[in-house]
Protein backbone atom coordinates (compact mmCIF):
# COMPACT_ATOMS: atom_id res chain seq x y z
CA UNK A 1 0.00 0.00 0.00
CA UNK A 2 1.53 3.14 -0.92
CA UNK A 3 0.24 6.21 0.37
CA UNK A 4 0.44 9.85 -0.41
CA UNK A 5 1.36 12.14 2.66
CA UNK A 6 0.35 15.42 1.80
CA UNK A 7 2.32 17.59 4.38
CA UNK A 8 0.46 20.83 4.02
CA UNK A 9 -3.16 19.74 3.89
CA UNK A 10 -1.96 17.87 6.95
CA UNK A 11 -1.30 21.03 8.32
CA UNK A 12 -4.26 22.71 7.43
CA UNK A 13 -6.32 20.04 9.61
CA UNK A 14 -9.41 19.49 7.23
CA UNK A 15 -9.43 23.40 6.80
CA UNK A 16 -8.55 24.14 3.09
CA UNK A 17 -6.98 27.12 3.61
CA UNK A 18 -4.70 28.25 6.92
CA UNK A 19 -6.48 31.46 7.19
CA UNK A 20 -10.08 29.49 7.56
CA UNK A 21 -8.22 27.50 10.26
CA UNK A 22 -6.59 30.20 12.11
CA UNK A 23 -9.46 31.90 12.33
CA UNK A 24 -11.76 29.35 13.61
CA UNK A 25 -8.58 28.21 16.21
CA UNK A 26 -9.44 32.21 17.60
CA UNK A 27 -11.25 30.62 21.24
CA UNK A 28 -8.59 28.11 21.55
CA UNK A 29 -6.22 30.71 21.13
CA UNK A 30 -7.59 33.34 23.27
CA UNK A 31 -8.01 31.02 26.02
CA UNK A 32 -4.36 29.65 25.98
CA UNK A 33 -3.57 33.31 25.79
CA UNK A 34 -5.64 34.30 28.80
CA UNK A 35 -6.47 31.42 31.35
CA UNK A 36 -2.73 30.88 32.34
CA UNK A 37 -2.47 34.63 33.12
CA UNK A 38 -5.72 34.62 35.68
CA UNK A 39 -4.85 33.57 39.48
CA UNK A 40 -7.66 34.07 42.04
CA UNK A 41 -9.71 34.81 39.40
CA UNK A 42 -7.53 38.45 39.07
CA UNK A 43 -5.04 38.86 35.89
CA UNK A 44 -1.80 38.26 37.33
CA UNK A 45 1.87 38.34 35.16
CA UNK A 46 3.81 36.63 38.07
CA UNK A 47 4.79 34.03 35.63
CA UNK A 48 5.38 36.41 33.15
CA UNK A 49 8.07 38.57 35.02
CA UNK A 50 6.20 41.49 35.09
CA UNK A 51 6.45 42.86 38.01
CA UNK A 52 3.37 45.74 39.65
CA UNK A 53 6.45 47.85 40.31
CA UNK A 54 6.76 48.12 36.35
CA UNK A 55 3.49 50.18 36.13
CA UNK A 56 4.16 52.68 38.93
CA UNK A 57 5.51 56.09 38.16
CA UNK A 58 3.97 55.45 34.56
CA UNK A 59 2.64 58.67 33.26
CA UNK A 60 1.84 57.61 29.44
CA UNK A 61 2.13 54.96 26.86
CA UNK A 62 3.20 54.95 23.47
CA UNK A 63 2.03 51.70 21.97
CA UNK A 64 3.93 51.15 18.65
CA UNK A 65 4.01 48.41 15.47
CA UNK A 66 2.96 47.99 11.66
CA UNK A 67 -0.41 46.51 10.28
CA UNK A 68 -2.89 44.55 12.26
CA UNK A 69 -0.42 44.50 15.00
CA UNK A 70 -1.27 48.23 15.37
CA UNK A 71 -4.75 48.12 14.29
CA UNK A 72 -4.77 45.88 17.58
CA UNK A 73 -2.98 48.98 19.68
CA UNK A 74 -5.91 51.30 18.26
CA UNK A 75 -8.24 49.12 20.37
CA UNK A 76 -5.77 48.82 23.11
CA UNK A 77 -5.41 52.48 23.66
CA UNK A 78 -8.83 52.85 24.07
CA UNK A 79 -9.02 50.31 27.04
CA UNK A 80 -6.20 51.69 28.77
CA UNK A 81 -7.10 54.99 28.34
CA UNK A 82 -10.71 54.02 29.86
CA UNK A 83 -9.29 52.23 32.44
CA UNK A 84 -6.01 53.88 33.58
CA UNK A 85 -6.66 57.81 32.88
CA UNK A 86 -3.20 58.34 31.54
CA UNK A 87 -2.54 59.62 27.63
CA UNK A 88 -1.72 56.69 25.07
CA UNK A 89 -0.85 57.40 21.71
CA UNK A 90 -0.77 54.88 18.54
CA UNK A 91 2.46 55.17 16.42
CA UNK A 92 3.12 53.52 13.34
CA UNK A 93 6.55 51.99 14.20
CA UNK A 94 7.64 52.96 10.38
CA UNK A 95 7.32 56.99 11.42
CA UNK A 96 7.80 56.70 15.03
CA UNK A 97 11.75 55.19 14.16
CA UNK A 98 12.45 58.42 12.28
CA UNK A 99 10.65 60.98 14.60
CA UNK A 100 12.36 62.75 17.46
CA UNK A 101 9.94 61.03 19.87
CA UNK A 102 9.28 62.67 23.18
CA UNK A 103 10.47 59.69 25.77
CA UNK A 104 11.32 60.20 29.67
CA UNK A 105 11.31 57.57 32.50
CA UNK A 106 7.71 57.80 33.03
CA UNK A 107 6.94 56.58 29.65
CA UNK A 108 6.07 53.16 29.03
CA UNK A 109 6.47 51.36 25.26
CA UNK A 110 4.64 49.06 23.99
CA UNK A 111 5.44 47.75 20.78
CA UNK A 112 3.51 44.59 19.36
CA UNK A 113 4.15 41.99 17.16
CA UNK A 114 3.23 38.57 15.95
CA UNK A 115 6.55 37.63 14.20
CA UNK A 116 8.62 39.92 16.99
CA UNK A 117 11.08 40.33 13.97
CA UNK A 118 9.52 43.47 12.07
CA UNK A 119 12.25 45.39 11.10
CA UNK A 120 10.76 48.79 11.74
CA UNK A 121 9.02 47.72 14.67
CA UNK A 122 12.54 46.50 16.44
CA UNK A 123 13.93 49.77 15.48
CA UNK A 124 11.27 51.87 17.24
CA UNK A 125 11.63 49.29 20.39
CA UNK A 126 15.87 50.41 20.14
CA UNK A 127 15.21 53.90 19.87
CA UNK A 128 12.30 54.21 22.84
CA UNK A 129 15.48 52.28 25.08
CA UNK A 130 17.99 54.10 24.25
CA UNK A 131 15.41 57.27 25.17
CA UNK A 132 15.30 55.65 28.90
CA UNK A 133 11.73 54.50 27.94
CA UNK A 134 10.15 51.13 30.13
CA UNK A 135 9.82 48.72 27.27
CA UNK A 136 7.11 46.08 27.20
CA UNK A 137 6.61 44.07 24.08
CA UNK A 138 3.51 41.78 23.30
CA UNK A 139 4.83 38.75 21.15
CA UNK A 140 3.93 35.64 19.49
CA UNK A 141 7.09 34.19 18.10
CA UNK A 142 9.18 32.71 21.15
CA UNK A 143 12.55 34.25 21.82
CA UNK A 144 12.21 36.54 18.32
CA UNK A 145 14.46 39.62 18.59
CA UNK A 146 11.67 41.87 19.32
CA UNK A 147 11.10 39.97 22.21
CA UNK A 148 14.92 39.60 23.47
CA UNK A 149 15.46 43.24 22.90
CA UNK A 150 12.49 44.07 25.31
CA UNK A 151 12.81 45.23 29.29
CA UNK A 152 9.58 42.74 29.83
CA UNK A 153 7.50 40.65 27.49
CA UNK A 154 3.95 39.76 27.48
CA UNK A 155 3.56 37.00 25.37
CA UNK A 156 0.29 35.78 22.57
CA UNK A 157 -0.20 31.67 22.95
CA UNK A 158 -1.70 32.08 19.30
CA UNK A 159 0.53 29.29 17.90
CA UNK A 160 1.74 29.31 14.44
CA UNK A 161 0.01 31.65 12.25
CA UNK A 162 0.76 30.94 8.54
CA UNK A 163 -1.82 32.96 6.32
CA UNK A 164 -0.19 36.35 5.66
CA UNK A 165 -3.57 37.76 6.91
CA UNK A 166 -3.58 37.86 10.39
CA UNK A 167 -6.38 36.48 12.36
CA UNK A 168 -5.74 34.90 15.98
CA UNK A 169 -2.20 36.60 16.49
CA UNK A 170 -4.76 39.70 16.32
CA UNK A 171 -6.85 38.67 19.06
CA UNK A 172 -4.44 37.05 21.04
CA UNK A 173 -3.01 40.83 21.39
CA UNK A 174 -5.94 42.33 22.00
CA UNK A 175 -6.47 40.02 24.77
CA UNK A 176 -3.17 40.85 26.11
CA UNK A 177 -3.49 44.83 26.15
CA UNK A 178 -6.82 44.09 28.06
CA UNK A 179 -5.16 41.75 30.95
CA UNK A 180 -2.11 44.62 30.86
CA UNK A 181 -5.33 47.50 31.50
CA UNK A 182 -6.33 45.15 33.88
CA UNK A 183 -3.46 44.33 35.79
CA UNK A 184 -2.44 48.11 35.29
CA UNK A 185 -5.34 49.73 37.06
CA UNK A 186 -6.09 47.23 39.86
CA UNK A 187 -1.91 47.63 40.51
CA UNK A 188 -1.95 51.15 40.76
CA UNK A 189 -5.03 51.46 42.88
CA UNK A 190 -7.42 52.69 39.57
CA UNK A 191 -9.58 49.66 40.31
CA UNK A 192 -10.99 47.99 42.85
CA UNK A 193 -10.98 44.15 43.00
CA UNK A 194 -14.33 42.98 42.35
CA UNK A 195 -14.55 45.77 39.35
CA UNK A 196 -11.40 44.26 37.94
CA UNK A 197 -12.73 40.12 38.73
CA UNK A 198 -15.78 41.32 36.64
CA UNK A 199 -13.58 43.06 33.82
CA UNK A 200 -11.81 39.58 33.33
CA UNK A 201 -15.33 37.81 33.51
CA UNK A 202 -16.24 39.93 30.52
CA UNK A 203 -13.08 39.38 28.82
CA UNK A 204 -13.77 35.20 29.23
CA UNK A 205 -17.40 35.80 28.35
CA UNK A 206 -16.40 37.80 24.65
CA UNK A 207 -14.67 34.66 23.70
CA UNK A 208 -17.57 32.48 24.46
CA UNK A 209 -19.55 35.12 22.20
CA UNK A 210 -16.73 34.85 19.39
CA UNK A 211 -16.99 31.38 19.71
CA UNK A 212 -20.74 31.62 18.29
CA UNK A 213 -20.01 33.91 15.89
CA UNK A 214 -18.03 31.77 14.04
CA UNK A 215 -21.19 29.78 13.43
CA UNK A 216 -22.73 32.42 11.12
CA UNK A 217 -20.55 32.07 8.25
CA UNK A 218 -23.16 31.26 6.09
CA UNK A 219 -24.45 34.42 5.90
CA UNK A 220 -20.84 35.85 5.53
CA UNK A 221 -20.26 34.21 2.44
CA UNK A 222 -23.51 35.03 1.31
CA UNK A 223 -22.73 39.20 1.43
CA UNK A 224 -19.14 38.45 0.26
CA UNK A 225 -20.70 36.92 -2.90
CA UNK A 226 -22.99 40.25 -3.46
CA UNK A 227 -19.72 42.25 -2.59
CA UNK A 228 -16.95 40.47 -4.78
CA UNK A 229 -17.06 42.00 -7.71
CA UNK A 230 -17.53 45.51 -6.55
CA UNK A 231 -14.12 47.95 -7.00
CA UNK A 232 -14.43 50.61 -3.65
CA UNK A 233 -16.04 49.50 0.01
CA UNK A 234 -16.15 51.11 3.12
CA UNK A 235 -16.27 50.45 6.59
CA UNK A 236 -17.67 52.97 9.08
CA UNK A 237 -17.76 52.77 12.63
CA UNK A 238 -17.51 54.81 15.50
CA UNK A 239 -14.94 54.58 19.16
CA UNK A 240 -14.09 50.97 19.22
CA UNK A 241 -15.62 50.47 15.87
CA UNK A 242 -13.84 52.68 14.14
CA UNK A 243 -10.34 51.19 15.38
CA UNK A 244 -11.78 48.13 14.62
CA UNK A 245 -12.84 49.10 11.14
CA UNK A 246 -9.28 49.98 10.33
CA UNK A 247 -8.64 46.33 10.74
CA UNK A 248 -11.72 45.47 8.72
CA UNK A 249 -10.22 46.87 5.33
CA UNK A 250 -7.53 45.93 5.66
CA UNK A 251 -8.06 42.31 5.66
CA UNK A 252 -10.34 42.91 2.69
CA UNK A 253 -7.29 44.62 1.12
CA UNK A 254 -4.66 41.95 1.58
CA UNK A 255 -6.49 39.52 0.17
CA UNK A 256 -9.35 40.43 -2.08
CA UNK A 257 -7.47 43.04 -3.83
CA UNK A 258 -10.50 45.32 -3.58
CA UNK A 259 -10.04 49.05 -2.20
CA UNK A 260 -11.54 49.94 0.78
CA UNK A 261 -11.24 52.71 3.39
CA UNK A 262 -12.00 52.51 7.19
CA UNK A 263 -13.77 56.11 7.97
CA UNK A 264 -14.97 57.24 11.26
CA UNK A 265 -18.10 57.52 10.91
CA UNK A 266 -18.56 61.01 12.16
CA UNK A 267 -16.27 62.03 9.56
CA UNK A 268 -18.11 60.76 6.36
CA UNK A 269 -19.70 64.01 5.82
CA UNK A 270 -16.41 65.74 5.45
CA UNK A 271 -15.61 63.88 2.51
CA UNK A 272 -16.02 59.79 1.40
CA UNK A 273 -19.56 61.10 1.42
CA UNK A 274 -18.89 61.93 -2.10
CA UNK A 275 -17.53 58.04 -2.94
CA UNK A 276 -20.58 56.54 -1.83
CA UNK A 277 -23.18 56.15 -4.63
CA UNK A 278 -25.54 53.40 -5.51
CA UNK A 279 -24.71 49.92 -4.61
CA UNK A 280 -20.97 51.24 -3.12
CA UNK A 281 -21.17 48.51 0.20
CA UNK A 282 -20.94 50.11 3.19
CA UNK A 283 -20.07 47.95 6.14
CA UNK A 284 -21.57 50.07 9.18
CA UNK A 285 -20.26 48.75 12.53
CA UNK A 286 -22.48 49.66 15.31
CA UNK A 287 -21.59 48.03 18.34
CA UNK A 288 -20.96 50.32 20.83
CA UNK A 289 -24.32 51.73 22.61
CA UNK A 290 -22.99 54.64 23.87
CA UNK A 291 -23.28 56.21 20.36
CA UNK A 292 -26.15 54.22 18.19
CA UNK A 293 -27.90 56.54 17.38
CA UNK A 294 -25.63 58.57 16.25
CA UNK A 295 -24.10 55.65 14.20
CA UNK A 296 -27.66 55.01 13.07
CA UNK A 297 -28.07 58.65 11.36
CA UNK A 298 -24.95 57.91 9.51
CA UNK A 299 -26.07 54.70 7.75
CA UNK A 300 -29.19 56.48 6.89
CA UNK A 301 -27.09 59.15 5.02
CA UNK A 302 -25.53 56.21 3.22
CA UNK A 303 -28.23 54.64 2.77
CA UNK A 304 -30.09 57.86 1.23
CA UNK A 305 -27.17 57.77 -1.87
CA UNK A 306 -28.42 54.10 -1.95
CA UNK A 307 -25.26 52.44 -0.25
CA UNK A 308 -25.14 48.54 -0.39
CA UNK A 309 -25.44 48.48 3.54
CA UNK A 310 -24.15 45.45 5.78
CA UNK A 311 -24.85 46.25 9.49
CA UNK A 312 -23.68 45.07 12.45
CA UNK A 313 -25.21 45.41 15.44
CA UNK A 314 -25.62 43.63 18.77
CA UNK A 315 -28.84 41.80 20.17
CA UNK A 316 -31.71 43.94 21.30
CA UNK A 317 -30.76 47.10 19.65
CA UNK A 318 -33.45 47.98 17.17
CA UNK A 319 -32.58 48.84 13.83
CA UNK A 320 -35.29 49.88 10.91
CA UNK A 321 -35.15 47.61 7.73
CA UNK A 322 -34.70 50.05 5.37
CA UNK A 323 -31.66 51.30 6.26
CA UNK A 324 -29.38 47.94 5.55
CA UNK A 325 -29.47 45.13 3.46
CA UNK A 326 -28.16 42.80 5.49
CA UNK A 327 -27.90 42.46 8.87
CA UNK A 328 -25.44 40.37 11.35
CA UNK A 329 -26.49 40.71 14.54
CA UNK A 330 -24.18 39.41 17.80
CA UNK A 331 -24.85 38.25 21.00
CA UNK A 332 -25.45 40.18 23.53
CA UNK A 333 -22.08 41.59 24.30
CA UNK A 334 -20.72 44.83 26.43
CA UNK A 335 -19.11 47.79 24.43
CA UNK A 336 -16.36 47.50 25.20
CA UNK A 337 -15.56 43.73 24.19
CA UNK A 338 -17.35 43.78 20.92
CA UNK A 339 -14.74 44.15 18.84
CA UNK A 340 -13.83 40.50 19.40
CA UNK A 341 -16.50 38.84 18.17
CA UNK A 342 -17.12 41.74 15.53
CA UNK A 343 -13.65 41.13 14.18
CA UNK A 344 -14.53 37.26 13.55
CA UNK A 345 -17.18 38.89 11.20
CA UNK A 346 -14.48 41.21 9.47
CA UNK A 347 -12.16 38.01 9.13
CA UNK A 348 -14.73 35.90 7.22
CA UNK A 349 -15.98 38.93 5.06
CA UNK A 350 -12.07 39.08 4.09
CA UNK A 351 -11.73 35.12 3.72
CA UNK A 352 -14.86 34.50 1.59
CA UNK A 353 -14.81 37.63 -0.59
CA UNK A 354 -10.88 36.45 -1.22
CA UNK A 355 -12.26 32.67 -2.00
CA UNK A 356 -14.42 33.74 -4.27
CA UNK A 357 -12.46 36.32 -6.16
CA UNK A 358 -10.69 33.42 -6.79
CA UNK A 359 -7.78 34.43 -5.51
CA UNK A 360 -4.49 32.82 -3.40
CA UNK A 361 -5.96 33.57 0.27
CA UNK A 362 -3.36 32.63 2.69
CA UNK A 363 -0.46 34.02 0.30
CA UNK A 364 -1.70 37.45 -1.56
CA UNK A 365 0.32 39.13 -3.54
CA UNK A 366 2.93 41.32 -3.17
CA UNK A 367 3.15 40.85 0.71
CA UNK A 368 4.99 38.64 3.15
CA UNK A 369 4.51 37.29 6.38
CA UNK A 370 7.53 38.63 8.46
CA UNK A 371 9.05 42.27 6.99
CA UNK A 372 12.29 42.30 7.94
CA UNK A 373 13.33 44.57 5.56
CA UNK A 374 13.22 48.62 6.05
C1 LIG B 1 3.29 42.24 7.59
C2 LIG B 1 2.15 41.24 7.64
C3 LIG B 1 0.99 41.80 8.45
C4 LIG B 1 1.48 42.19 9.83
C5 LIG B 1 2.64 43.16 9.77
C6 LIG B 1 3.31 43.32 11.13
O1 LIG B 1 2.91 43.32 6.83
O2 LIG B 1 1.72 40.91 6.34
O3 LIG B 1 -0.04 40.83 8.57
O4 LIG B 1 0.43 42.78 10.57
O5 LIG B 1 3.67 42.67 8.90
O6 LIG B 1 3.90 42.08 11.47
P1 LIG B 1 4.27 41.68 12.92
O7 LIG B 1 4.91 40.32 12.77
O8 LIG B 1 5.25 42.70 13.43
O9 LIG B 1 3.04 41.65 13.73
Amino acid sequence: LHVTWDMTAAKKGGYPHFMLKEIHEQPESLRNTILPRVQNKLPDFTADNIPDSLFHGISRIIITACGTAMHAGLIGKMMLEKLLRIPVSVEVASEFRYQDPIIDKGTLVITISQSGETADTLAALKLSKERGAATLSIVNVKGSSIARESDYVLYTHAGPEIAVASTKAYTAQLSCLYLLAFRFAYATGKMEKDACIDELQQLLHAVSVLEEVLSQDKIIEEISIQVKDKEDLFFIGRGLDYALSCEGSIKLKEISYIHSEAYAAGELKHGTLSLVTEGVPVVALATQQKVYSKMISNIREVKARNAFVILVTVEDQEAEASIYDYHIVLPKIKDEYAPFPAAVVLQLLAYYTSLHRGLNVDQPRNLAKSVTVE
